[in-house]
C-alpha cells in the first residue's frame, strides 16, 4: 500500500522519477505526475482507468509561471486569474508546445489551475515542472476529499501520497473558459457561479453534453457512487423504500429522521451551511456507498452558491 505522511521531499522525489503521487488540494486530492514527462502522464491514465480522450489539469504554484505553457490568458479570463487564484478555479488556455498533447488529448487548449493548499504550493513552487492532476479516483467514481479516500481505491498502485487533511472546499474546481467570445463555465466546481459573475458579468453555463462532450466530466453519469442514488422528496422515498422493504441510507441537508437508524443517515451541514454542505458531499456518499444497504436516498438543496455546484454532483449520482 501506498506511504501517507506529510513529507514534501520524498513526494518530490519520487515526481522527479517519474513516480505518480497522491496531492492534497483545497477542492479534492489529485493523482499527480510530472506534466511535461509523457510517460508520467500516461501511468496517471492507466492507474485511474481513465480513457486517454479525457484530458488533464495542469497544476501550477503561480499565476507568474501560467506563461511557461499557455500562449496568452485572454482577457476577461486573466481577471478571473488574478482575482481568485490560487483557488478552486480552473482555466482553459490557449496551450504552448511544451505541454504534451496527452496531457490535453491533443486538443489546443490546456486546463490550467493553481491550487490553494500549502502543501502542495511548497511541492509545486519546489519542483521545476508542473503536476498534471486528476481527482485522484477511478474513472467516474466519487472525487477523494481525505487521503484516506485515495489510500482505499489507489493505493496499491501509487508509492506515497500526501496528507493534507481534508479538503476545504470538497467540490471539483469550476472550469472556465470562452466559447464564440463569450465567458463559458463548463463544470460547475467549488468557485460559486455568482463570484465569477461579478467579475466578468453574465456568463454561459454548458455543463451537460450528451455526446461528444468537450469535458468528459460533463457527460451525465459521472461522480457516481456503485449503489443506487435516488433524489427526490425524503419523507415521500423514505416511506416508499421502507414499505418495500428495501434498505436504505439517507443523505440530507439538515434534516434528521428519528426512525432511521444514526448511522444511516448523514447530514451534509446540522445549520445548513452551502459551504459545509459541499465539505462534507463527496465523504458522506463514499461512506454510505461502503454500507450494508441496497440503496443511497439523498435530496436537493437549494439551488443558491455551491448548492448549485452541489445540486449538479447528485444529479449525475441519480444517473445509472
Ligand atoms: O479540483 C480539481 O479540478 C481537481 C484537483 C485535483 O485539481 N482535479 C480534477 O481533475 O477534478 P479531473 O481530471 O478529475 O477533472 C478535470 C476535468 C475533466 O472533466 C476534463 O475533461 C476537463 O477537466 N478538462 C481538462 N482539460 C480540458 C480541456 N483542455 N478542455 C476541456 N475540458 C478539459
Ligand atoms: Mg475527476
Amino acid at each position: 500500500m501506498a506511504q501517507i505522511g506529510k513529507d514534501i521531499s520524498q513526494a518530490k522525489s519520487l515526481l522527479e522519477q517519474g513516480q505518480l503521487v497522491g496531492i492534497p488540494t483545497e477542492t479534492v486530492y489529485g493523482l499527480a505526475g510530472n506534466a511535461l514527462n509523457p510517460d508520467a502522464v500516461a501511468k496517471i491514465f492507466a492507474t485511474k482507468n481513465r480513457p486517454v480522450f479525457d484530458p488533464l489539469i495542469l497544476h501550477t504554484s503561480a499565476l507568474e509561471r501560467v506563461h511557461e505553457f499557455v500562449i496568452e490568458i485572454p482577457f476577461p479570463l486573466d481577471l478571473l486569474a488574478a482575482k481568485f487564484w490560487p483557488g478552486p478555479l480552473t482555466l482553459l488556455l490557449p496551450k504552448k508546445g511544451i505541454v504534451p498533447d496527452l496531457v490535453t488529448s491533443g486538443l489546443d487548449t490546456v486546463a490550467v489551475r493553481v491550487p490553494n493548499h500549502p502543501l502542495t504550493q511548497q511541492l509545486l513552487s519546489e519542483l521545476d515542472f508542473p503536476l498534471a492532476a486528476p481527482s485522484a479516483n477511478p474513472f467516474g467514481y466519487i472525487s477523494p476529499t481525505k487521503a484516506s479516500h485515495v489510500e482505499d481505491q489507489l493505493g496499491e498502485k501509487i508509492a506515497y501520497i500526501l496528507d493534507g487533511g481534508d479538503c476545504e472546499v470538497g467540490l471539483e474546481s469550476t472550469i472556465v473558459g470562452i466559447e464564440e467570445g463569450k465567458v463559458t463555465v463548463y463544470r460547475l466546481g467549488g468557485l460559486d457561479l455568482n463570484d465569477i459573475k461579478e467579475v466578468v458579468g453574465e456568463v454561459n453555463v454548458m455543463t451537460h453534453s450528451t455526446s461528444n462532450p468537450k469535458s468528459p466530466g460533463m457527460l451525465k453519469s459521472h461522480y457516481s457512487p456503485t449503489k443506487p442514488f435516488i433524489i427526490g422528496n425524503l419523507k415521500v422515498l423514505i416511506s416508499e423504500y421502507s414499505k418495500k422493504g428495501i434498505p436504505f441510507a439517507v443523505i440530507s441537508f439538515h434534516q434528521t429522521f428519528p426512525s432511521i437508524n444514526h448511522a444511516k443517515q448523514i447530514q451534509l451541514s446540522k445549520v445548513g451551511d452551502l459551504n459545509e454542505a459541499a465539505k462534507n458531499l463527496f465523504a458522506a456518499m463514499r461512506t454510505l456507498d461502503t454500507m450494508d444497504v441496497s440503496v443511497i436516498l439523498s435530496e436537493l438543496l437549494p439551488e443558491d452558491g455551491l448548492g448549485r455546484a452541489i445540486n449538479d454532483r447528485l444529479r449525475r449520482a441519480a444517473v445509472q
